[in-house]
């Protein structure tokens, strides 16, 4: 079949669907639906045979990504190997880490100074400078697809840099891009939105629109006031946005991750978050990536409650997003660091192993944001633990204000009169070994590596697909240098974006150190992982009770293979008080084991496969 059949046979299969959402989004407008679907069909002729194979290859085994083989990890590409050749010259050690898929954090063309991490973007066709260019992208994705691994991009969809040419032409007074965007003559609309719409960043970006001075206009800017968000309700935008995104997809990105995504759509007297049209536009993404590039997966970032997020799965007849993260299982997992107590916990994985087997979450522990706490607080509520108070004991906890705390972290966004801030550090930070390591504390640097060790453990047993953040597979700890750069003190999540340390990675080689420790240990419950499949996403999982409020029980069982993961949330030798039959071999320590009254050292795990 030739390029043009196949487009034209995918575009038909959706074509009614995707026409109907659009002329919804646009009415009457069946004139730009069909301009829209020429410009499908040039990206799709413009694809390359290589990327078309890995296409066919996906389609032919759709459930590629639901399987136990894929450990990601995000990084920096200028903290980690200076620029994407440098990135691809340490492929290797992505490898020996037992990564798959690599998440390359934003990259393209951005502001010098107000960025946000790359997540202004000036240029949607163009590399940052420093960084390399579209050439070099699609050098290292098709080295990684040489080599297996999947490479993930985040498209920054809600809003551009106002270094834009679009935001440069709307403040030069071109009324063509101004409807590009939000602008306001006068503060009467922007004031009505206020009401309804809450801040995102209340402390360092307070308000949702800022002031122009020199043309004397408001702009709505949902993030930070140099974000301006882009309004999806001219055609124009979603068309050049689309365009943008194929144009990444065809430079060989396999994973799309569509940042912010629940705050493209904005309606005055709502919260503008999780609109129904986001989710017509996510679907409509959905049919188009299917059209012009079927290998290509979506990645939905919506840090929001559960019942905000599995809605970005869509139905099975519509599906939305491949993929989402699971945030409040994230979240949860610190929550429980810090009250040793893992009834949160097991709740919110009993609810996250309800859901349908289809749903592939992306599973993690530190990414390079803020950790939020989405907690249930109605649940938390009943056993007397108030919102409020205990947003601040856990911040309190985890940077270290609290008797007996180890952690290490920063607060973020903290706003006094709302008691919310969010928190910052790396998972060793947070985890004690910074605290250890600068006491010299043995046995505290100990316990703080098992914790960290514990966690992964938890992590990885569960379905879906973990995701590593650079530098915690070698332990490495807070970057205080932020603080002095005046581009970023303002801004604590820097905290934990530092430069990678390679010379602490070459320590992963020598026994004995927390390098070695961790990286040995992460790298080994990988392989396990990838090993049995009782690590499929279409395994049954559950909880079981332990008796120790401590102590977390995780069964898998898929075509008689049997897992039950054990995790000690505290610092105190505990004993699983669980009873069931068989004999069982952890994998962890090497040892045989019956599965009842099962002890646990302080932070223990225990991966314990049923041998009879
Ligand atoms: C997402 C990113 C975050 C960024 C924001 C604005 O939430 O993860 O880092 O600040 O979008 O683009």
């Amino acid at each position: 079949m030739d390029d043009k059949t196949v487009f034209q046979e995918r575009l038909e299969k959706h074509y009614d669907e995707l026409k109907w959402l659009y002329c919804e989004l646009y009415p009457g407008r069946e004139d730009l639906f069909h301009e829209l679907c020429k410009r499908l069909e040039r990206r799709a002729s413009e694809r390359a045979s290589e990327l078309k194979k890995l296409d066919q290859k996906r389609i032919s085994d759709p459930d590629w990504y639901r399987r136990n083989d894929l450990v990601g990890m995000m990084l920096y590409v200028d903290a980690f190997a200076g620029n994407l050749k440098g990135v691809k010259k340490k492929l290797d050690y992505l490898e020996e880490c037992g990564v798959n898929y690599i998440h390359l954090m934003p990259l393209l063309d951005s502001p010098k100074v107000r960025n946000d991490g790359g997540y202004a973007v000036s240029d949607f066709t163009m590399v940052k400078d420093g960084l390399g260019t579209m050439e070099d992208l699609a050098a290292l994705t098709g080295e990684c697809h040489r080599r297996g691994i999947s490479v993930c991009l985040d498209f920054v969809m809600n809003h551009t840099s106002d270094e834009h040419e679009w935001a440069l032409r709307a403040r030069n007074g071109e009324k063509e891009y101004q409807d590009r965007y939000f602008f306001y003559d006068s503060y009467d609309i922007p004031g009505q939105f206020e009401k309804t719409c809450p801040q995102v960043f209340p402390t360092t970006a307070p308000g949702n629109f800022t002031w122009l001075e020199d043309i004397r206009k408001f702009v709505m800017t949902t993030f930070y006031p140099y974000q301006w968000d882009l309004n999806y309700r001219n055609p124009a935008v979603f068309a050049d946005m689309t365009d943008y995104l194929l144009n990444l997809t065809n430079k060989g990105i396999d994973i799309i991750r569509i940042d912010a995504v629940p705050y493209i759509w904005k309606e005055l007297g709502t919260n503008c978050r999780n609109l129904p049209q986001v989710h017509n536009i996510v679907r409509m993404l959905r049919m188009i990536c299917e059209i012009v590039c079927p290998g290509v997966l979506l990645l939905g970032e919506v840090v929001m409650e559960p019942e905000k997020v599995v809605p970005y799965f869509g139905t099975v007849d519509k599906p939305e997003c491949h993929m989402l993260y699971n945030v409040t299982t994230m979240a949860t997992t610190w929550h429980t660091v810090a009250v040793k107590d893992v009834s949160l916990l097991k709740r919110q994985m009993d609810i996250v192993s309800k859901l349908p087997r289809e749903y592939v979450f992306l599973n993690y522990l530190r990414c390079h944001d803020d950790i939020g706490w989405g907690l249930e607080y109605g649940w938390l509520k009943q056993k007397g633990m108030d919102e409020v108070a205990h947003k601040k004991y856990l911040n309190d906890y985890f940077t270290g204000n609290y008797p007996g705390s180890d952690s290490r972290g920063e607060l973020y966004n903290d706003d006094p009169r709302l008691g919310d801030a969010r928190l910052c550090g790396t998972t060793a930070s947070l985890c004690g070994i910074e605290a250890a390591e600068e006491r010299k504390d043995e046995e505290a640097l100990k316990r703080s590596v098992d914790c960290d060790l514990m966690l992964h453990g938890y992590m990885l047993a569960q379905s879906g697909i973990p995701m590593l953040y650079s530098g915690d597979e070698i332990g490495q700890l807070n970057d205080y240098t932020y603080r002095d750069n005046p581009r970023k003190a303002a801004d604590s999540r820097y905290l934990h974006r530092g430069a990678f340390h390679w010379k602490d990675a070459a320590l992963r080689k020598k026994p004995g150190t927390v390098q070695n420790r961790l990286f040995s240990g992460i790298g080994k419950m990988e392989e396990l992982r990838k090993t049995y499949k009782v690590f499929l996403n279409a395994a049954a999982v559950w909880t079981l009770e332990t008796y120790d409020p401590s102590v977390l029980c995780l069964v898998r069982e898929l075509e008689g293979e049997r897992f039950i993961g054990l995790f000690n949330f505290s610092p105190w030798g505990k004993t699983a008080w669980i009873d069931e039959p068989g004999m069982y071999h952890d994998l962890i320590s090497d040892e045989m084991l019956e599965a009842r009254g099962v002890l646990m050292p302080p932070y223990g795990v225990r991966w314990m496969f049923k041998v009879d």
